[in-house]
This record gives C-alpha cells, sequence and structure tokens, in this order.
C-alpha cells in the first residue's frame, strides 16, 4: 500500500460530538405520536407451567391499553427455524409469550401495556399468576459431581499422539482444576425496542442491537411479518460485549404489541430483567500438563464442564488454545456441557478464549514453578510456530516480540522468581503475566461507497457500531481511498436496510466490513479514473489503476505528479455528477494458513498482607493485529477490555439463588465490577505485524483480544505475591484470608 495520510493516525470517534452532545439517539429514546409504553412481567418461578394468569385488576386501571400474555396475543411462528437467528446455538430458542411453560426464573410472562410507563409498571404488579412449580435444577457444581454432563454432537474437540501416557512418564506435572463464575454483561444502556407503527403494513424498529439486519430478520419471521415490511436501526448502541448480538425479548414484545394495538411500542428493560437474558457460561477446567526437566511440553490435556440451558447447547471454542500457541506432541481436548434451568449462556467478550486462556496459562504458570523456570521463558521454550490443530502456519504471528517489548517495558527481569519475595511495607507484591490469542475472523460483508463531483463521499454498510469506534473505522478508509478529509466523509450503519453485514462481533468488523469498503472505494476509483481519462488530452491517458493515486481530491500519477485531475475535472469530462458503488467481500477460503491475533499481558498486583486487599497496580499489555488503523480507538479497545479482564479476576460473579432458581445479584450495586478506583496503570503496546496475506488491510481487529490473558496475569501475579493459588474466580479476599 501507499504511504497513507488516514491509516495509523490516531483519530478521535467522528460520532463522539454527537454522543457528548446527547444528539445521538438509543433504542429508547425515539418518541413518537401516541407512543405506548409496555412493562414486561416475569416469571417467580424457574420451572413449571402457567395455570391461570388473571389480568382483570392490571386492565382496570385507568391508562392501561391490553396485557398480552401466551393466551391473549397476536399469532406467532410456531417453528424452530423461524426462531434461529443469525448466531444461535444448536436447540430449540426460547420463544417468548408462546407458551405456559416456564423455562427459567425471570421468564417474560405478560406484557402490560399503557399510555405511560409509570401507569405499565404499576399495572404489572396487579397481574396476578397462579403457577405450576415443578423441580429444577440450576446448581452447576451438583449437577457436574452428580455426572449430568452431556457431550454435545458438535463439541470441539482434538486428540493427538499419546497423551495420557506421556502425562504418566513427564518429570514435571501439574494437574489442577479452574473456576470461573457466571458474568453478566451488564453495558450501560438497557436492553429497549422502539417499534414504530407506520399505519401501511410497515413498520420501523429502533432496537438495541448488534446486528439489525439478525433483528430484522428474526423478528419478522417470529411475528410473521414479510421481512421487507421491517426496518431495524440500530444507529448508536450503549454497549454490548456480546449480549446484543442474538435478538432479545423486548424485540419480539415490542412489533407483537404494536400489531396488537396498530400504534408505536416501546418496550425497556430494567437492569434486573436484563439479568434474565444471556450470560458468560460458568465453566470448569481440567488440565494436565507434563513437560521434560526443561520445561518442554510433553502432553496437554484439557477438559471443560460449561453451563447451558435445557434447551439450547451453547458453547465456544474454550479448549484449542494450547494447541494453538504451544509446541506439544501429545494433546487431548475435550468440552461437554451441564444443562440447567436458566436461560441460554451467549456471547461474552472473547467467548471461548478468555475462559480457556485463564486456565491454560493458569496452568502454564503453575508448570513454571514445578519445572523452576521463569514463566515467560517456559512460553518461550514451547513457541508454536504452526498451528497444530489445522498443521498449517500463520499469516503472521509476531508473538515473539509481544513478549519482548511488553517484558521490557513492565521490567520483567528484574522479577523475583520466589513467590512472597517482593514485599514493599505492607503490601504484598506480585508480577505474573500470560498469553493472549484471538481469532481473525472475516465473514462475507457489503458496504457502498457513493462520491460525488464536489468531493463528499458516502460510506453505508448494515453492521452496528457497539462502541469500538466503527464509525470512524469507516470513514477512515472511505477518506484514504478515494483520497479526501476524514470530514468530507458521511458513514451510514446500524440500518437493516444497508448493504448486508453480519452483527458486530467477534473482533471481526474491520475486517469484514472494511475488506467490502475496500472492495466499494476500489470500483468508484476505476469509474474516476475512466471518468477522467474522457477528457480530451487527459494528463492520465494510458495510466493504469495502479499507477494513480487519489489524494487531496484529486486522482494523480504515482510516478509524475504533474499529471493530475480533480475529482470535479474528472466528473466533468464523464458527465456524471456522482458514482455509486457496492461490493461484497468473503474470506479466502482456500487461504493455506491460520489467522490470528495475539498479546503479552504483565500485571503487577499489591496484595495487603493483613487484609488480602488485592490491587492491581500496574497491566502492560502488547497486542500483534496485523495493522492498526486508528491506534487511539484501538488502544481504548485494549484498555477497556484489561478492565472487563480485572472484573473477571476480581470481581465479576453473578451468584445463584436455589432456593427459587433465580440470579440473586441483580443490580449494579451487588455484581461487581470494576470502577475507576480499582483500574490504576494501563500500558498498550501494538507490535508491528504485517500481514498481506489476511485481507486487503491488513488488519486482524482488536475487541476481544485485550481480555484474553488478563484474568490469568493477575491470577498469576496473586499467586507470586501471596504463595496461595487460588483456582477460582474471581479471586475475592475471602478466598486469600
Ligand atoms: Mo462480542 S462477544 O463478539 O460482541
Amino acid at each position: 500500500m501507499t504511504p497513507s495520510s488516514h491509516f495509523g493516525k490516531p483519530t478521535s470517534r467522528i460520532e463522539a460530538g454527537a454522543k457528548v452532545a446527547g444528539i445521538a439517539k438509543y433504542a429508547g429514546e425515539y418518541n413518537v405520536p401516541r407512543l405506548v409504553h409496555g412493562f414486561v412481567v416475569s416469571s417467580a418461578i424457574a420451572k413449571g407451567r402457567i395455570k391461570r394468569i388473571d389480568t382483570a385488576d392490571a386492565l382496570a386501571v385507568e391508562g392501561v391499553l391490553d396485557v398480552l400474555t401466551h393466551a391473549h396475543r397476536p399469532e406467532l411462528a410456531s417453528s424452530d427455524e423461524k426462531y434461529k437467528d443469525e448466531i444461535a446455538p444448536d436447540g430449540s430458542p426460547f420463544r417468548p409469550l408462546y407458551d405456559e411453560k416456564i423455562r427459567f426464573s425471570g421468564q417474560p410472562v405478560a406484557l402490560v401495556l399503557a399510555e405511560e410507563l409509570e401507569i405499565a409498571r404499576f399495572a404489572a404488579s396487579l397481574v396476578r399468576i397462579e403457577y405450576e412449580a415443578q423441580p429444577y435444577v440450576t446448581d452447576f457444581e451438583a449437577e457436574r459431581k452428580r455426572g449430568a454432563v452431556l457431550q454435545p454432537e458438535n463439541a470441539p474437540s482434538h486428540s493427538r499422539g499419546n497423551p495420557a501416557g506421556a502425562f504418566a512418564q513427564a518429570p514435571v506435572r501439574v494437574k489442577a482444576e479452574y473456576r470461573m463464575s457466571v458474568e453478566h454483561h451488564n453495558p450501560m444502556e438497557p436492553f429497549a425496542t422502539t417499534a414504530v407503527w407506520e399505519g401501511d403494513g410497515r413498520i420501523t424498529v429502533y432496537d438495541k442491537t448488534q446486528g439489525p439486519q439478525n433483528s430484522r430478520n428474526y423478528v419478522a419471521d417470529v411475528c410473521r411479518m414479510p421481512r421487507d415490511k421491517v426496518r431495524v436501526l440500530s444507529p448508536y448502541v450503549g454497549g454490548g460485549f456480546g449480549s446484543g448480538l442474538r435478538p432479545q425479548y423486548q424485540l419480539p414484545l415490542a412489533v407483537l404489541a404494536a400489531r396488537a394495538l396498530q400504534r408505536s411500542v416501546r418496550v425497556t428493560l430494567t437492569r434486573q430483567q436484563m439479568f434474565t437474558l444471556g450470560y458468560r457460561a460458568g465453566i470448569v477446567h481440567e488440565l494436565a500438563l507434563g513437560a521434560d526437566s526443561a520445561g518442554r511440553l510433553a502432553s496437554f490435556l484439557h477438559h471443560t464442564v460449561a453451563m447451558t440451558s435445557q434447551f439450547e447447547e451453547f458453547q465456544r471454542n474454550f479448549v484449542q488454545w494450547s494447541s494453538l500457541l504451544y509446541r506439544c506432541p501429545n494433546a487431548e481436548l475435550r468440552q461437554r456441557l451441564v444443562k440447567l434451568d436458566q436461560n441460554t449462556p451467549c456471547d461474552m467478550r472473547a467467548p471461548g478464549g478468555a475462559e480457556g486462556m485463564y486456565a491454560i496459562e493458569c496452568a502454564m504458570d503453575e508448570l513454571a514453578y514445578a519445572a523452576k523456570i521463569d514463566p515467560l521463558e517456559l512460553r518461550l521454550i514451547n513457541y508454536s510456530d504452526t498451528d497444530q490443530m489445522e498443521n498449517r502456519p500463520y499469516s503472521s504471528k509476531a508473538l515473539r516480540e509481544c513478549y519482548r517489548q511488553a517484558a521490557e517495558k513492565f521490567g520483567w527481569p528484574k522479577r523475583s522468581a520466589e513467590p512472597r519475595s517482593m514485599r514493599e511495607g505492607n503490601d504484598l507484591v506480585g508480577w505474573g503475566m500470560a498469553s493472549g490469542i484471538w481469532e481473525a475472523m472475516q465473514l462475507k460483508a457489503s458496504a457502498r461507497a457513493v462520491l460525488t463531483a464536489n468531493g463528499s463521499v458516502e460510506i453505508a454498510s448494515a453492521t452496528a457500531d457497539i462502541g469500538p469506534g466503527t464509525y470512524t473505522m469507516m470513514a477512515q478508509i472511505g477518506a484514504e481511498l478515494l483520497g479526501v478529509p476524514l470530514e468530507s466523509v458521511t458513514v451510514k450503519l446500524g440500518d437493516s436496510s444497508l448493504p448486508d453485514a453480519p452483527v458486530e462481533g467477534g473482533s471481526f468488523t474491520t475486517s469484514s466490513v472494511g475488506s467490502a469498503i475496500h472492495g466499494a472505494c476500489r470500483a468508484v476509483q476505476k469509474e474516476l479514473l475512466q471518468l477522467a481519462q474522457k477528457a480530451a488530452e487527459s494528463p492520465l491517458a494510458g495510466a493504469k489503476l495502479d499507477d494513480v493515486l487519489f489524494v487531496d481530491g484529486k486522482i494523480r500519477h504515482n510516478r509524475d505528479p504533474k499529471r493530475e485531475v480533480s475529482v470535479a475535472d474528472a466528473m466533468r469530462a464523464g458527465k456524471a455528477d456522482r458514482i455509486e458503488k457496492e461490493a461484497t467481500a468473503e474470506p479466502d477460503e482456500d487461504s493455506k494458513y491460520s489467522h490470528y491475533t495475539h498479546s503479552a499481558v504483565f500485571a503487577e498486583v499489591r496484595v495487603d498482607a493483613e487484609l488480602g486487599v488485592i490491587r492491581v497496580a500496574r497491566v502492560v499489555s502488547a497486542v500483534a493485529a496485523g495493522r492498526i488503523l486508528n491506534p487511539k480507538v484501538a488502544g481504548s479497545q485494549i484498555l477497556g477490555a484489561v478492565v472487563g479482564g480485572i472484573g473477571m479476576a476480581l470481581h465479576e460473579e453473578t451468584s445463584t439463588d436455589h432456593r427459587f432458581g433465580r440470579f440473586m445479584n441483580h443490580s449494579l450495586a451487588e455484581y461487581h465490577v470494576p470502577v475507576n478506583a480499582d483500574v490504576h496503570a494501563i500500558d498498550v503496546i501494538f507490535v508491528e505485524e504485517e500481514d498481506d496475506e489476511i485481507n486487503p488491510l491488513g488488519v486482524k481487529g482488536v475487541g476481544e483480544i485485550g481480555i484474553v490473558g488478563t484474568a490469568a496475569a493477575i491470577a498469576n501475579a496473586v499467586y507470586h505475591a501471596t504463595g496461595k493459588r487460588v483456582r477460582d474466580l474471581p479471586i475475592t479476599l475471602d478466598k486469600l484470608m
């Protein structure tokens, strides 16, 4: 690529002004005339059936318009296929207000519709429900111990060599179980849908979602409307972390109510109700690592058991990561599930990777102590240049450089190896490290680019921007390729009527949508050059696309800068006032390479020697993710994800009250996340990594990598500080006492 004026430049979010000024509207903020407010009534039991719903008292309240229940609602689709969204796991998706069955505590069982939100909420308290309760299971550990564990058909698994035999013979061994709690995403913006009844058979829906087309297809299918009569918009999303990947139940409820009343309806969930959506599944890892006395891995066994619901088999790849990172001739990787009477878990930042790498990197730390080798040195001894799952090389892997730069910045060589050996006053100081890895995925996506004779550009795609800076990324690519200032680019996204794009997730938006924008802009360039060459004696006569640059609103010959034509002149010559192109980009299925993003994370903790209070004093995260288009917003992604990793290590945990089969700490007061006082120095380093194989932009994506390995680095630092190995996240102070 030619020298860039936009790529690699720290650029503030182009929509920042709109957000700061409160102009950016979120799904629950669209006010339309005669808007009806819906309030969800949630099931009080975990399993059973509704015997009777008495809505008379609620309906008697002045201002209440209707109460929808499974027995009183417009028709809903009746086959699983219609309820399966773009990323639905195997199984039979939950159907809101479908029948009398209760599948989890907090399940929506009625929707009260009223002229005012307060009236709807009050009337919801008057809906009387008689349940027939049935026995339920919500105790993950108890189910696992009693062997109620299933082997899903599509579970990732891998085995090579003779792992059990090699483990038995290894002179250095580690065998341990690691646990992680249920976590909830808790984005700032609550889930909300405003369904605008257009009165002509069409419905316009403002939804909190990471995928407007996923929501559009789902809600049209479920509510039995033609997809082209439904338009879903989500121009701004106040955080997601994965919770908005699948359509949530407020969406079909709002649309169903709009159809029932033929009026516009808004349904907003409360913070408590957001704990009835998906969550990061609790998981137990069993690891057994064998190595020779020089620390070379001989055997790697990693078995997991994770939670899912009774009706869907949610699972991600928890176990593959060790075979991508560490050379080892013998391995056995297996995953199983326990079914609980809870809602289905869902993706939460780096799903699979954050969980798997916590356990793998803690076990590697334990192996380092067992082999009396520095933890960083152990990673380098076992460094793998190939993907042992697929038996192929990486398109790029600058992980060695991540280790080197992060270790240097952190000061790792000054570490004393012994646990409890770095005391400072009353603080036990601990230094820990871990590796990070995440998939560099690309999905099929389309985008449109429009260049106007006055030099303005519009870039459009149906993706969302849940906060990582997607608007800005799209504008930067348009500006770069078409040679205009960033201010000349408008971006349209978060609208199901725009060119097709997948949900925003998996760190794949820049590679997927970015590649499509690249394709669309290249098509505009090509046509613009042709127009420029239509002028009599065009200065660019005979030039090929690769001979010219698009800069400063001009097409310029790259070997002879005097040969140039402005965009306006080119359009005039070609008698055009705009060029509009759409392109679709797909990953190269024939690639002979594996594509991954890597990181090295180093953490310092300070543990109060008497009270056990843990403070994460410093984190250094060095990331190799291909080309970084925008170090400012990419850096913020890593910062935020490191904070998520601190939460995973020390704070976040949703507990179940098994007497009711219900998550009990369902508020921001009782579900702890790191606050400012918990977050100290975080250094982000982007390590240079060129990758011209992966996609035309050479990008990998940075949405998730920052959380992977962070919890392990902190847990390892806590061990180094205290000499106590807590294998159960979050590490709360009671576990250290
Ligand atoms: Mo993320 S869990 O890919 O939204």
